[in-house]
């Protein structure tokens, strides 16, 4: 979703921001822009366009973008149409100020009315237009009823505004008179500020910040900060209340938000989870006890050992790790679990109480429908745990306890790392769950330790498979329809296979649990239709080979992901794919990779731009 840069220091800015946009282009948006307060220090220069950054900086051309202040921003449209003059930066109606904002205004409208009122002419659509007017218009008031102007006049009205404000907002804002400083402020959409020698940086994340500094501040909700280069970074809640920065270090590398020799960040974070398996699991199961550890979830063990049922929320790719979840830890520690997509859970009036665990899973830690989701839980007293990748987030900062999955960034928008990190933490709790409840004997309980400390070898062994899911690809690369199918936990992966491909690669696709598919999908059955199914050992395999063969009877294509050494699939799918022989829980980190790749490789063969789909955003901070 929409991605802030800003800087102000004594280097070129624009250098600076354009570097910055082009590294929070993962996050998915359609059109850019950037603002500068020129050397001259009397005026703002704003360059917008829509589409991507390269069209912005062929725009740009050989303009004026001298300056040592500025602010930058990636729109994903939500108000109006993702054309230039919806684009950010935002002016206010006088020139003076200018404004870049992530989130969403939702008393936008009735602000607009009453600015209309005072005369305030809008050009765009947009609800930051709206909150760029509020300040502006706030700051007049005050400069007119002001008999003492002192300097934290633009301060206090950016504060006053935002008291005004109802919905999510992360801004960055200049003044055309000032180009010493800016004022960033947040709620509900993350910001960090970096800190640099008489430098500041400000940033949706930290990938613009990274090359710069490793110290940082993450602004918390209803915090404006003044960003001075000649001093230090002060904090004000917009209620006045003076706040001392949490300066941090920051721990990720440059290598780890760059592609690495890898054409595209999916097929690098594809061929990465093996490594981050191994981070997930680091330090969290005892080599010699086989004992596990979470540092963020023992405190609630007592409850958990007792509960009645656990409560997962999350959206998309985070919701099927979910799924799988529910099969894992209602299998092995014998605790009802009921997984609710986050943006149903949260309107549905929903039963919950202090008895329940909420379990938030969220790869950004940022999406907004199940941080909402999160505070209703909160509201009614359940205890709330988050299983998230991004450290700092919102989601960790509003949970109770939690585990991080410790994936690296994730650029690609596809999730293909963050979700087998979250699978794995998912085991970790189901084993861990199962030990406190003691619903798995020991010799079980070490097996399955072992098989889980196997995962990552065994990826590599399926992903050694890239070159001939690559041809099978090619034969399927045409195709406008494609089905999957699985059942138990690997009918979670049948939707997630289904979303990987429709995601990057626009094909229509439908995950189905295979039983399923005679009570309706079968119609769609003909000479035209790839089915991909899982049809690996242990896993209900003789219904599945059922089902295969009803497919097969109605002339469907079949690629069948299967255990090594099958041969009775083997004789009847079109196409197979091996994946080395596991216990039935640990099946889904295998299973998925073949079907990563797949999507991957007809999403390329197609040309489609794999690490950054239509209208897609990495982080969905609206509603
Ligand atoms: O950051 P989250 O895990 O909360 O994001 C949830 C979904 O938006 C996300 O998983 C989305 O479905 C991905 N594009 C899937 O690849």
């Amino acid at each position: 979703m929409c991605g802030i840069v800003a800087y102000v220091g004594s280097r070129r800015a624009y250098p600076i921001l354009i570097k910055g946009l082009q590294r929070l282009e993962y996050r998915g948006y359609d059109s850019a822009g950037i603002a500068l307060i020129t050397d001259d220090n009397n005026s703002i220069v704003t360059y917008k366009q829509a589409g991507k950054v390269s069209d912005l900086l062929e725009f740009i051309g050989d303009n004026d973008t001298n300056g040592s202040i500025g602010i930058g921003h990636t729109r994903w449209a939500t108000h109006g149409p993702p054309n230039q003059i919806n684009s950010h930066p935002h002016s206010s109606s006088d020139g003076s100020f200018s404004l870049i904002h992530n989130g969403i205004i939702e008393n936008y409208s009735s602000l607009k009315k009453v600015l209309e009122e005072k005369g305030y002419i809008f050009k765009s659509d947009t609800d930051s237009e709206v909150l760029m007017y509020l300040i502006e218009c706030v700051y007049k008031t005050q400069l007119k009823e002001s008999k003492d102007i002192c300097g934290d006049l633009f301060y206090d009205s950016i504060r006053i505004a935002l008291n005004e404000v109802v919905g999510a907002y992360a801004i960055v804002v200049i003044d055309k008179n000032n180009s010493e400083e800016f004022y960033a402020a947040r709620k509900g959409s993350p910001l960090v500020i970096g800190i640099g020698n008489n430098e500041f940086f400000v940033a949706s994340d930290a990938s613009p910040i990274i090359e710069y500094t490793d110290k940082v501040i993450y602004l918390k909700d209803e915090e404006v900060a003044r960003l001075n280069k000649n001093q230090e970074v002060e904090i004000k809640t917009i209620d006045n209340k003076k706040k001392s920065a949490d300066i941090q270090k920051l721990e990720q590398s440059i290598e780890s938000i760059e592609k690495g020799g890898y054409d595209h960040f999916m097929l690098k974070e594809i061929f990465e989870q093996p490594k981050s398996i191994i981070d997930t699991l680091r330090g969290r199961i005892n080599p010699k006890t086989n004992d596990i550890v979470l540092g963020g979830v023992k405190d609630y063990e007592s409850k958990i050992s007792t509960a009645d049922r656990l409560i997962i929320i999350a959206c998309g790719t985070s919701w099927h790790a979910g799924l799988i979840g529910e099969y894992l830890i209602e299998d092995l520690a014998r605790i009802n679990v009921e997984v609710e997509y986050a943006s149903e859970f949260r309107y549905k009036n929903p039963i919950v109480t202090n008895k329940d665990i909420v379990i938030a899973i969220s790869q950004s830690g940022e999406t907004a429908d199940t941080l909402a989701a999160l505070e209703i839980a909160k509201e009614n007293g359940a205890l709330t745990l988050g299983i998230c990748n991004v450290v700092g987030s919102s989601i960790t900062r509003t949970t109770s306890g939690g585990t991080y999955t410790h994936a690296g960034p994730e650029i690609g928008v596809a999730s293909t790392k963050a979700f087998t990190t979250q699978v794995t933490v998912l085991l970790l709790f189901a084993l861990r769950f199962s030990q406190l409840r003691k619903t798995v004997d020991r010799e079980n309980y070490d097996f399955l330790i072992n098989e889980l400390n196997a995962v990552p070898e065994r990826i590599n062994q399926v992903l050694n498979l890239n070159d001939s899911i690559e041809k099978i690809a090619l034969k399927f690369k045409d195709a406008s329809n494609f089905l999957y199918l699985g059942r138990g936990v690997n009918f979670p992966i049948a939707l997630e296979g289904a979303l990987k491909l429709k995601e990057i690669s626009y094909i229509h696709a439908e995950g189905y649990p295979a039983a399923e598919m005679k009570h309706g999908p079968i119609a769609l059955i003909d000479e035209e239709m790839p089915i991909v199914v899982i049809a690996t050992r242990k896993d209900n395999y003789e219904k599945v080979v059922s089902n295969i063969q009803e497919v097969k009877a109605r002339g469907g294509r079949l690629i069948a992901i299967v255990t090594e050494g099958d041969t009775e699939v083997k004789s009847i799918a079109d196409h197979c794919i091996e994946i080395p022989k596991c216990f039935r829980e640990i099946t889904p980190l295998l299973s998925i990779i073949p079907l990563q790749l797949l999507s991957y490789h007809i999403a390329l063969m197609r040309g489609c731009n794999v690490d950054q789909p239509r209208n897609l955003a990495k982080s969905v901070t609206v509603e």
